[in-house]
């Protein structure tokens, strides 16, 4: 394999020492690139992008070759990927999110869900990883990706996206072994997802728990962040002779980063809710932090958003550990000129905080 030509992005997920603050963006792939809407077109729909590995090469590569500023590619593929491998029929309806064919409610049903070999019945998301491992040459390493057990299971209960997770919380509260063994069943899948992407040429993996934020304090113990742990404890960390970080991501998680922290992860993802200097002091000796700016802020003229990337990085402070990125995914409509205005502000402004 060619040797890595820029490694900050992995060196600051160790708190090694770098030259620049690290930066990519969530969803840096997507809408708000006219390339993409395009590839997008010529492929047909979202699904024939992901199931396709020249086209998930192609839009991957769209913001790298659009950004130089970019420290690191993440495999362009989506979370239900999963749900649609155990048999539900993902489909996505324009403008209305994802859908399934067959939703999930008794224990019957989860009892009767298979667990996924990657090879066979992902075999095209292992594809991906390997086109574009070999496409970057060593430019920027590559993330892996994969969504949190509970976030998973939020849209195969829910049937797709949802405001109040009712059906799934109905589920945690009325039949716990039955969402339980769900669980298990999606975190042995997650676990040998993420190694077959590392095997595959992933050089850092990130675990999305979106909906995390939206349990009490005692049930995200429970039922997310402790199947995330059993994930993180049956990763490969090691490939090709260097650390494989691992990033856990709990959007709105801002209470619980202490325990968070002890799950066995090298770096948590921030939402804009919490101060990163604040969050450095409760966990920066354990963990790197990757985060943490308010994605609407990208709506905002370059001025601002230079002003509001300089606040972040002074509220970090000095020395390596800080991997920047947007608090959330990166929205469709976002002028891409913005998003190159914060992208450079991040490597010009952070340079003082570095030896
Ligand atoms: O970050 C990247 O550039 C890599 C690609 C990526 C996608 N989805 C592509 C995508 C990643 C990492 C994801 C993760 C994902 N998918 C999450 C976790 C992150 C988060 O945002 O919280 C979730 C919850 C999903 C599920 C999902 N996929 C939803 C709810 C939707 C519809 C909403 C929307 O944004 O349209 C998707 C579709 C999706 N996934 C798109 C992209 C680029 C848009 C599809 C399109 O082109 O129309």
């Amino acid at each position: 394999m060619t040797a890595l030509k820029n490694d900050r992005f992995l060196r600051a997920l160790l708190k090694q020492p770098v030259d620049v603050t690290p930066v990519w963006m969530m969803r840096q792939a997507g809408r708000y690139l006219p390339e993409y809407r395009a590839s997008r077109a010529k492929a047909g729909d979202f699904m024939s992008l992901c199931m396709n590995p020249a086209f998930a090469c192609e839009v991957t590569m769209q913001p790298l070759d659009r950004y130089p500023q970019l420290d690191a590619a993440i495999l362009f593929s989506d979370i239900l990927t999963i749900p649609d491998a155990m048999g539900q029929g993902l489909y996505f309806e324009t403008g209305e999110g994802p859908r399934f064919k067959k939703v999930i409610s008794t224990m019957a049903d989860i009892e009767a869900l298979p667990i996924p070999d990657p090879h066979k019945d992902l075999g095209y998301v292992m594809d991906a990883v390997s086109t574009i491992r070999r496409e970057l040459n060593g430019r920027v390493p590559l993330i892996g990706f994969a969504g949190s057990p509970w976030t998973l299971a939020t849209y195969m209960v829910e049937g797709g996206s949802s405001k109040d997770y009712r059906k799934t919380k109905t589920m945690l509260y009325d039949n716990p072994q039955a969402l339980h063994l769900l669980l298990d069943k999606l975190a042995q899948t997650v676990t040998s997802y993420l190694n077959g992407q590392i095997m595959a040429g992933a050089q850092a993996v990130q675990i999305f728990d979106s909906w995390g934020g939206s349990l009490s304090a005692a049930a995200y113990q429970e039922f997310s962040l402790a199947y995330m742990r059993k994930i993180v404890s049956g990763l490969i960390r090691e490939h090709e002779g260097r650390k494989v970080p691992v990033i856990l991501f709990t959007k709105n998680g801002g209470l619980w980063l202490e325990s968070i922290a002890d799950a066995g992860a090298d770096a948590l993802g921030l939402d804009w809710t919490c101060d990163i200097g604040s969050a450095r002091d409760r966990v920066g000796s354990k963990v790197a932090l990757q985060g943490n700016m308010d994605p609407t802020v990208l709506y905002a003229k370059p001025e601002a958003i230079r002003t509001e990337v300089g606040r972040i990085l002074a509220s970090y402070g000095k020395g390596s550990g800080h991997v920047f990125n947007l608090g959330h995914g990166i929205t469709p409509d976002v002028d891409p000129e913005h998003a190159g205005a914060f992208l450079s502000a991040v490597h010009e402004l952070s340079a003082q905080y570095h030896e």
